[in-house]
């Protein structure tokens, strides 16, 4: 059902360039199903908008908040009439938009939309059409999916999965095609996916099925994977049943905008997670979660994190490294002006006994902690059962990690803890680091295993390193 769009554009222009100015009103060239102003995202400029959203609306209001800023004036302030620019522009968005309610998606959130999604991005992936193709998830209504691969690579170089409204889970495990990945990219460059809407992976019912069981097999929410250059930003994601967001094997990606909420007792739900993925960006999202709220695994580096609060979960995690003897690498890591409230760990670094390869160049700088129980953490001594090939005197190396202008409360009195393993950890430095304690009359302290560097402008003070 393609229009070739050149032709298309060529006789819009035509005529509208014969239209006389004053008899261009608006209303009589808009055919009557063509809501311009739902078109307004379609230019949304992801590449400069940079800002976050206010966190006031959490977890309420933010659909409204969210999608406000995305009504394009397409009139002309000065005459009051629709713009030609604009009415190409947008005709221009139609035919380049893949709306999933036109392959038969309901959105009542009870019938299954997968095969429609499904529809939808073959559609849009097989196009041929210039530009960005949009697939359209239209706001105001509630699309049921199962578990769903959104395959490439596509025949455009961009494509933008845009979510206005709701997409939400299954509520029964039985049903579920897939127990692994719930939402799935692999393979599509160019992708972006945003919108202003929200995801809910109905966690609860995997939550109390799987319990504390571990082996218990639980889907990951969104899933990316190699997907070089995409981009996420702008939705809101709730209860996924395991971690919220994996992204595996994609370089140049960047995440922002986000609000990722699961509650505080909800089981491994992780925010994000990396993996062998190099100059990710992540930033300005609140994630408050049962589990880390970013975790930074092998395989990654030159990964930047900013502006996220993070609270109630886990921290922000490089780790864990090394399990089951592996070897493991994560290099050039910076998080910056983030703040941690009532979490369990703020900035950590865990790697398990009898692993290798290193965790180093990393910095934390411009944090701020608000009663957390391990702010500043490394911990080396995670431990399993040893299988017999592996050595347990091994260990990843961790070295070269500056910690600076770091200020806060800690829930305990231990504030930092640096607990290497017999290698040691070397070149680590604190400078400007005030943790106190939030119980009354007690002093925070900071406890140290082979740890070697430098500390100054340190409170409390740590003794193992030199001033
Ligand atoms: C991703 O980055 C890594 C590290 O720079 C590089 O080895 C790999 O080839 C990159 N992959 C792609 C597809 O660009
Ligand atoms: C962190 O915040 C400070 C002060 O607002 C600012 O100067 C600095 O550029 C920020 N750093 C990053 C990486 O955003
Ligand atoms: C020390 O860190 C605080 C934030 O915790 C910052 O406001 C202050 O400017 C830093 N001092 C120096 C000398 O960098
Ligand atoms: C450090 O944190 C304390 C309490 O959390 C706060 O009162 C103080 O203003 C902060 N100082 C800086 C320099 O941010």
């Amino acid at each position: 059902m393609e229009v070739p769009l050149t032709a298309t554009v060529l006789v819009l222009t035509l005529w509208l360039i014969t239209l006389p100015n004053s008899s261009c009103s608006a209303r009589r060239v808009v055919p009557d199903d063509f809501d311009l102003f739902d078109y307004g995202v379609v230019h949304h400029n992801t590449q400069t908008n940079e800002e976050g959203f206010s966190q006031e609306a959490f977890p309420e209001g933010w659909e409204t908040k969210s999608t406000t800023r995305d009504s394009f004036n397409r009139v002309n302030p000065q005459t009051e009439e629709y713009d030609p620019q604009a009415f190409l522009e947008a005709w221009e968005a139609k035919t380049n938009t893949f709306n999933v309610v036109d392959y038969g998606a309901v959105g009542n959130g009870l019938v299954d939309d997968t095969k429609a999604f499904l529809k939808a991005w073959g559609a849009m992936c097989a196009s041929s059409t210039q530009g960005t193709l949009t697939l359209l998830v239209p706001k105001g209504k509630r699309f049921l999916l199962n578990a769903v691969a959104f395959e490439g690579p596509c025949r455009a170089s961009k494509v933008n999965f845009q979510i206005q409204g709701s997409i939400v889970a299954p509520n029964n495990i039985g049903s579920w095609t897939n127990k692994e990945m719930w939402i799935h990219f692999s393979n599509v460059q160019g992708l972006s996916v945003n919108g202003g809407g929200r995801i809910d992976g109905n966690g609860a019912v995997w939550w109390k099925a799987c319990g504390s069981n571990k082996g218990c097999q639980r889907p990951t929410a969104l899933h990316f994977n190699e997907c070089h250059g995409f981009q996420l930003s702008r939705l809101a994601l709730f209860n996924s049943p395991k971690n919220h967001i994996s992204i595996c094997s994609c370089n140049d990606s960047r995440v922002f905008g986000l609000l990722i909420w699961a509650p505080k007792e909800s089981p491994n739900t992780d925010g994000i997670d990396i993996s062998r993925s190099t100059r990710v960006a992540i930033q300005s999202s609140h994630i408050a979660t049962g589990d880390d709220c970013i975790a930074i695994n092998s395989g990654s580096s030159y990964i930047k994190i900013r502006d996220i609060k993070c609270g109630p979960g886990h921290g922000i995690s490089i780790g864990s490294l090394g399990q089951h003897g592996e070897y493991s690498q994560v290099e050039e890591v910076q998080v910056s002006n983030c703040s941690f409230k009532g979490t369990t760990n703020g900035v950590r670094i865990k790697t398990w006994e009898g692993g290798s390869g290193y965790a180093r160049k990393i910095t934390f700088e411009g944090i701020t902690f608000e009663d957390t129980r391990n702010p500043i953490i490394i911990d080396q001594h995670y431990f399993d059962k040893p299988t017999s090939a592996m050595d347990i005197s091994k260990s990843v190396q961790v070295s070269d990690v500056t910690y600076r202008n770091i200020n806060g409360t800690c829930a305990d009195e231990k504030a930092i803890t640096l607990a290497c393993a017999g290698g040691g950890c070397t070149n680590i430095v604190i400078d400007n680091v005030s943790i106190k304690s939030d119980l009354p009359n007690k002093r925070s302290y900071a406890y140290c295993d082979n740890a070697h560097g430098t500390s100054s402008f340190s409170l409390p003070p740590v003794p193992c390193l030199s001033h």
